[in-house]
């Protein structure tokens, strides 16, 4: 039979005819660059994120510059991450001038571990970029205790934790600012690229406004150097259309990890390999469904490829090893965690429409392969 790591056709034919209609709309107004559809769009992410503001932008990548750059974070300043992250992460902090200081993971949570922050901060030390990632919230109660005894901003790369929560609190409304992307494979995806990012404090949300348009205010005159990261109407129309079903995809995903998590138990507890956690004050939103494979996992991602089961190893090679931060000068070893986690996850399929028999699929598969 053979299953997809993602099947956004699935969720495609269900809302073709709104989605559609939400585009032509659009189409049918000229109205492409924000207006209307957009803040009606923010409004609505505001109020799903429990955030007083939001602001919609040109992709993920683009929130977290913004989020960066509305903190005057640049030229001099640290800021503390996770290794273990997609590229943006790390790029924007490099890209505003400042520097990525990297900090290894928690093996369990694959994020930011708030034991070895403290070590690593530093008077240039400006904010803490922690990653929710897979759709799981870092440890935030540490992270926010550790910012506010040093001053530091918390910025959440939230970029594959739409919904997520942690102790009850929202991805995006714990830390100073919250970025998110819709990138097509993101729980909330939409037709091309493009981000948000959410805030608490009306001054850092003016300026944010201001710098996702060049700085411009009023029109063409220019106190701050921003720079276009508009998100366009047609994937805010798409985009509103997609939100209300969130929470019951959301419910989806879980259904397949609780699932998952029952028929491997067995290879778990054999030590083949480890599951992905769950813990009851966090709600996960499964972005990624992501095993951990010691020892076997790339002989195990080539068996499931032979049985047409999409797989991928998010991420291959951590932060801290890119040739592009060589500068750093980090060698292998320096965070182990990191390191080992690239070794060993892969992620199998989680999406909502996943059926039945092709979870059993995954499931036989990888029990044939151990056996
Ligand atoms: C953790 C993380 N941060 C940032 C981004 C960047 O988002 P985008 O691809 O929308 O620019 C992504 C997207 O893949 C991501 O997974």
């Amino acid at each position: 039979m053979g299953v997809p790591l993602l099947d956004l056709k699935a969720q495609h034919v269900a809302l073709r005819e709104d989605v559609v209609k939400a585009a032509t709309a659009v189409l049918d107004s000229q109205q492409f660059i924000l207006g209307p559809v957009v803040a009606d769009f923010e409004s609505s992410c505001a109020a799903y994120c429990a955030v007083p503001h939001a602001i919609g932008v040109s992709s993920g990548t683009d929130a977290l510059l913004l989020a960066l750059m509305g903190l005057g974070i640049g030229q001099g300043d640290e800021v503390i991450t996770s290794p273990f992250s997609f590229f943006a992460t790390a790029g924007c902090v490099h890209r505003v001038g400042a520097r990525p200081v990297f900090v290894d993971i928690d093996p369990g949570s694959f994020n930011l571990d708030p034991a070895r922050i403290e070590q690593r901060i530093t008077s240039r030390t400006r904010a803490i970029l922690p990653v929710h990632l897979f759709g799981r919230c870092a440890d935030m109660g540490s992270i926010l205790g550790i910012a506010e005894r040093h001053g530091l901003h918390v910025i959440e790369d939230a970029a594959q934790a739409i919904g997520s929560e942690h102790q009850g609190r929202r991805a995006g409304s714990m830390g100073a600012a919250g970025c998110f992307s819709f990138f097509p494979s993101k729980n909330l995806g939409g037709v091309g690229d493009g981000g948000l990012v959410t805030c608490r404090d009306p001054a850092l949300f003016q300026r944010m406004i201001r710098l996702r348009n060049h700085g411009s205010h009023p029109k063409y005159f220019h106190s701050d150097v921003g720079g276009n990261f508009r998100l366009d109407a047609i994937q805010a129309a798409v985009l509103s259309v997609k939100l209300p079903h969130l929470d019951g995809w959301t419910a989806g995903r879980q259904r397949n990890a609780m699932m998952y998590c029952q028929r491997l138990a067995d290879l778990e507890s054999s030590g083949a390999l480890v599951l992905p956690e769950n813990p009851s004050d966090v709600r996960h939103i499964w972005n990624q469904f992501t095993l951990r494979i010691p020892g076997r996992r790339n002989e195990l991602q080539a068996h499931l490829k032979a049985r047409e089961i999409g797989t991928e190893v998010y991420y291959p090679r951590s932060l801290h090893l890119q040739e592009c931060f060589s500068y750093l000068g980090h060698k292998a070893g320096d965070m182990p965690q990191a390191e080992r986690a690239s070794a060993e996850a892969l992620s199998i399929p989680i999406f909502p429409e996943l059926t039945q028999a092709q979870i059993d699929e995954v499931c036989n598969a990888i029990h044939d392969f151990f056996r």
